[in-house]
């Protein structure tokens, strides 16, 4: 299903709280420009970051349920409720809305947690959501700066600092999360090797 820009924003708005919208206005915005320096399809980035908030104010149970029933992961349920509105707004996005695309839908599915061998569409829309313009705490700038010119490293550097604000709250890592990292810290290490 094809939707444009205004009819997506327009289905969004009344599932998020007006705070959320405008974050969600700019992980559209970052996400748009990200895909144009990167080289990613820059509708599909307009659409995952429409709706990857999509599922953030629904019921714990709602969600919980949703996951079981699709026999995903189990420790999205165990680790963090945080974690449970993305697996849970790809399931909705696509049952609700109809978007199909299951680049879109995979991009909205790892948004909060990342995960190994991340495709360029979904490294932009965990990237967006971590610098979107709204956002603001200490690392943020840096990180920003890194997704000027290099995607990976920058999103590296935004999965280095959430491992590190985990652990020092003494918060349990989603193992996709450290899955994610180490990928990019050998894929880098690689790249310069051959550079
Ligand atoms: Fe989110
Ligand atoms: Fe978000």
């Amino acid at each position: 299903m094809d939707i444009d820009q205004k009819t997506a924003l327009k289905l969004v708005k009344p599932h998020l709280t007006n705070k959320r919208y405008i974050h969600t206005v700019g992980v559209m915005n970052t996400a748009v420009n990200l895909a144009h320096r990167y080289e990613v399809n820059t509708n599909k980035a307009k659409m995952a970051a429409i709706f990857h908030d999509y599922a953030k104010y629904r019921s714990v149970e709602e969600m919980r349920e949703i996951i079981q029933k699709n026999g995903w992961d189990e420790r999205f349920i165990q680790f963090n409720n945080e974690l449970l509105h993305a697996p849970a707004g790809s399931y909705l996005v696509e049952k609700e809305i109809g978007i199909k695309d299951s680049e879109i839908l995979s991009a909205i599915f790892w948004h909060t947690t990342g995960k190994a061998n991340m495709d360029p569409l979904e490294k932009v829309i965990f990237l967006a959501d971590y610098i979107e313009p709204n956002r603001n705490f200490p690392g943020v700038k840096e990180v920003r700066e890194q997704a000027e010119v290099d995607l990976d490293r920058a999103v590296l550097m935004a999965l280095h600092n959430t491992v590190l604000f985990l652990m020092s709250k003494e918060e349990p890592v989603f193992p996709e999360t450290l899955h994610a990292y180490n990928d990019l810290v050998l894929e880098i290490s690689k790249q310069n090797k051959k550079g």
